[in-house]
């Protein structure tokens, strides 16, 4: 019998995962399919893959990271650490519990070159379609190579779709926003928030996005960081100089009205309205269609497409944990596809997702969705031979995290957590998140003598409140 062949789309976290399932069953002494992976960017890494272009990359394509300068993680790592390959093994010493880009980039690389899976992947290329056949029940996948220019097409048995959903920005229209005169992006867009030294900053939208670009602005000295919700205000304890209003009424110049009547001007506005799910090389029978949230509707078990259960979606859900998420999504597919685990008839696997859809639509809060989230994972790696790891224990890391955050959204992440996985427990950054302005690897993992700290923003505040007194010296 010819081997199973299987298409992976996007070599992020997700798709390395995937890649990292089929290598450790292969380790293990088992048969493994034929595995090829599809990337379109130079390297692997997906969104932590950073780019400084922003719209379209130098192959024309839309750039795929919404990731920035002094991006550090804004959860603790030990909410995502792999159960398979810790912190400490990658690091070879404890390092603090958030890291910057560059850390995690090089912490899940390493896991990844490990496996030596490499060269499974196809770097610059894009997959374009992906038709099923129905008689034969296989897929065509046609990628374009995007150095030279060519497209071919491959037969496939099955499709693990792992292309992300943060990328296509959700930029909806406000009144009279085009007469708007300072300068206007989405999220996806934003690069880092020196410019908005000594601006007027208005950022659209009650998330992360908001509220991690909002406190990058008010570290780099903006004058004032206004933040507008739609549903629900983020509630933080924010410092001076930085508050929320409620939603946009209209624009008129540099002059925002907002619902409750107040109106202030700006010089800059930032989209931080969210992503689109957008797979534009799926039809409608095989893309899912969805907000962002927590359990999609047409995925049993979150990765199982209902409607053809030979293609399989991977990181697809809202993310209170990730990469430990993406781990245990990937080993459950590899051992349905390598027919480890049985897949249940429809009707059966109809309701389980209807029974899981029905949990997730009663969740109130975020605390339930965090345990949601974690009952969900422990489910799927129950059914794979994927490490158990304490889930609950992280639950309460992030029960924790979300305590310190809301004493005060300047300095969680300067506190650190202990790894369920090693007990370890994050150590001491050298500089406060508020005065590091190097998100480099090196300074992070460095020892610099107190003298070699640079002189920061931050010493331009008050003392007591934080607020900008005067235009930075960075
Ligand atoms: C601004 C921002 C900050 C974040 N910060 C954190 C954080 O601090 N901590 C955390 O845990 N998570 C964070 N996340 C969540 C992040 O999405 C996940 O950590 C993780 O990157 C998701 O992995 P993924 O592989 O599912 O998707 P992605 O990382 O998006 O990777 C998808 C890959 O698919 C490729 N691809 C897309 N389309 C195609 C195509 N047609 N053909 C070929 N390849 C394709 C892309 O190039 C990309 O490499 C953040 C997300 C954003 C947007
Ligand atoms: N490491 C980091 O520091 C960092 C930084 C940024 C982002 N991220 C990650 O990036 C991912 C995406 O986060 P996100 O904040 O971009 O997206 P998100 O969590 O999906 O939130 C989208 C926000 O946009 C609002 N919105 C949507 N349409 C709107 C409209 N028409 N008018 C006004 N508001 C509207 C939503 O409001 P409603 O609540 O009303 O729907 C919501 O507040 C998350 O995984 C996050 O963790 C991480």
């Amino acid at each position: 019998m010819s081997k199973q062949r299987i298409a992976i789309i996007g070599a992020g976290p997700s798709g390395m995962a995937a890649l990292r399932a089929f290598d450790t069953a292969q380790r293990s002494g088992a048969q493994i399919p034929e595995v090829i992976c599809y990337e379109k960017q130079d390297d692997w890494g997906g969104q932590w893959n950073y780019n400084w272009r922003s719209g379209i990359d130098k192959y024309g394509e839309p750039v795929h990271s919404s990731m920035y300068r002094n991006l550090w993680s804004n959860a603790p790592k030990e909410a995502l650490e792999f159960a398979e390959y810790t912190f400490d093994e990658h690091f070879g010493r404890p390092v603090s519990s958030y890291p910057p880009r560059a850390a995690l980039w090089d912490y899940i690389d390493g896991r990844a070159r490990m496996s030596d899976v490499k060269d499974k992947v196809q770097l610059s290329t894009a997959v374009r379609w992906v038709e099923y056949h129905r008689e034969e029940d296989t897929f065509t996948v046609t990628v374009e190579n995007l150095k030279s220019g060519t497209t071919s097409s491959s037969e496939f048995d099955r499709v693990i779709v792992s292309t992300g959903h943060f990328s296509f920005p959700n930029v909806p229209d406000f009144k009279g926003i085009e007469t708007f005169t300072g300068t206007l992006h989405h999220a996806h867009d934003f690069r880092g928030a020196e410019k908005l030294a000594d601006k007027r900053v208005l950022l659209i939208g009650a998330s992360y996005s908001a509220e991690d670009i909002g406190v990058q602005a008010f570290k780099m000295g903006a004058r004032s960081v206004t933040m507008s919700y739609r549903t629900r205000a983020m509630g933080h304890d924010w410092p001076e100089g930085m508050e929320e209003l409620p939603l946009i009424d209209r624009f008129e110049g540099e002059t925002a009205y907002f619902s409750n009547g107040e109106s202030r001007e700006f010089d800059a506005v930032i989209l931080c309205t969210g992503y689109l799910h957008k797979y534009p090389f799926l039809s409608t029978e095989l893309a899912l269609r969805s907000q962002n949230n927590v359990y999609p509707g047409g995925l049993y078990r979150g990765v199982v497409w209902q409607r053809n259960p030979k293609m399989y979606y991977l990181g697809a859900q809202d993310q209170w944990f990730t990469f430990n998420m993406f781990d245990a999504q990937a080993w459950y597919v590899r051992d349905l596809i390598m027919g480890r685990t049985k897949l249940p008839p429809a009707e059966e696997r109809a309701a389980h997702l209807k029974q899981w859809r029905h949990r997730f639509q009663s969740l109130e809060g975020d605390a339930d969705e965090v345990q949601f989230q974690a009952d969900y994972i422990r489910d799927l790696i129950g059914a794979t031979d994927y490490p158990m790891f304490a889930l609950d224990e992280v639950v309460q890391v992030f029960l924790d995290w979300k305590t310190d955050k809301k004493a005060n959204i300047l300095t969680y992440r300067d506190k650190n957590y202990r790894s369920v996985m090693t007990g370890t427990k994050g150590s001491q950054h050298h500089t406060t998140w508020l005065q590091e302005l190097d998100d480099s690897l090196e300074r992070y993992l460095s020892t610099p003598a107190p003298t070699e700290v640079p002189s920061l923003v931050i010493a331009e505040r008050d003392a007591d409140t934080g607020a900008a007194a005067a235009a930075p010296v960075a």
